[in-house]
């Protein structure tokens, strides 16, 4: 059976490679995407999730729908130019796409794809949790209707953060929502940097998938090298990294379509939504009397080498 997936995300370079490889998974059904702002405006990342839809040859058959342009409390991140580039995805200009967003609330679009699929979608979210959160306001069975989340975001060992000493990006940018998102009565599990920049994506890994890609993904392949060109010129001057950069958002799809790539742990989690370098942090309680909060599954190691191969796996040709 087909794996129904949505996808909430902020179209940026990891993301970009996080929906090419869901769009080419064979035992997977990208239902519905919607955008959030965090590597881009929300319009422009729907903008470039069109254009890749036409890129992977699926202009017109997935709905895209524009989401939150401001965070629930606080001021706005600043867009990450310098990992992102001025358009979300590394500057590569993509062909524009017929396909125009669906001219729906993100809030309807989300709760519609939802209840027409019940019980059997995994929500995927690749940015800020603001759509998510206002979804579950205005709906509150929204979280009866989807089978689990997973989402990109946080750390829980220790002080590993990329905007911040001990935060990560998609938690900091809207802490409120991804609190809101963990309380909502669902399986969630956060895919955060303690696995994502475990595992080491390589230029070199990239050209070695075009060399035995499939024909009808290589034009895909080619963009994600151009489009890694500055992500990895970003993580070099941001975290130390020479040609090669951490794998955030495809390796929480990565966990969604194949969760045996990581080992996880229930906590009870909640956000810490205060403080100069603590607004953002998640926090877990393993106390025998926690906090109020609910349980998350996090994961807690992983294994590079199988994660590096399943996603190359999608582009590949198959035996079978
Ligand atoms: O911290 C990494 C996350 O922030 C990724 O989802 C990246 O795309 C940005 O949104
Ligand atoms: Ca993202």
């Amino acid at each position: 059976m087909l794996k129904k997936i949505i996808i909430d995300c902020d179209t940026g370079v990891d993301d970009s490679i996080a929906i090419l490889f869901a769009l080419n998974r064979k035992d997977v059904e990208v239902i519905g995407i919607s955008s959030a702002s965090g590597n881009t405006d929300a319009n422009q990342a729907a903008e470039n999730t069109l254009r890749l839809l036409k890129l992977a040859g699926r202009e017109g058959e997935i709905p895209v729908c524009i989401g939150a342009t401001e965070p629930l409390k606080g001021p706005k991140r600043p867009y990450p130019e310098l990992i992102h580039g001025a358009n979300g995805i590394g500057n590569v200009i993509l062909p524009e796409s017929a396909q125009r967003p669906v001219d729906m609330d993100v809030r309807d679009f989300l709760y519609k794809l939802a209840s027409e699929n019940e019980g059997e979608v995994t929500l995927v979210t690749l940015g800020e949790a603001t759509n998510i959160a206002l979804t579950l306001e205005k709906y509150p069975d929204f979280s009866k209707k989807i089978k689990n989340v997973v989402a990109m975001g946080g750390s829980i060992f220790g002080s590993i953060g990329n905007v911040g000493p001990a935060v990560e990006a998609n938690v900091k940018g809207d802490p409120e929502a991804f609190d809101e998102m963990i309380m909502a009565d669902w399986d969630v599990t956060m895919v955060g940097l303690d696995v994502t920049t475990a595992v080491h994506l390589k230029k070199t890994d990239v050209d070695l998938a075009l060399s035995y890609c499939r024909d009808d993904c290589r034009n895909q392949l080619e963009y994600i090298s151009k489009a890694l060109v500055h992500y990895m010129r970003g993580a070099r001057i941001q975290n130390w990294m020479r040609g090669e950069s951490p794998l955030h958002d495809p390796l929480a799809m990565i966990v969604a379509v194949d969760p045996s790539v990581v080992r996880t742990q229930k906590r009870i989690t909640r956000i810490e939504c205060e403080g100069k370098y603590t607004r953002g942090l998640v926090v877990t309680d393993q106390r025998e009397y926690p906090i109020e909060g609910r349980y998350v599954t996090h994961c807690v190691e992983v294994n590079e080498n199988k994660a590096l191969n399943v996603l190359f796996a999608a582009f590949q040709e198959s035996l079978r």
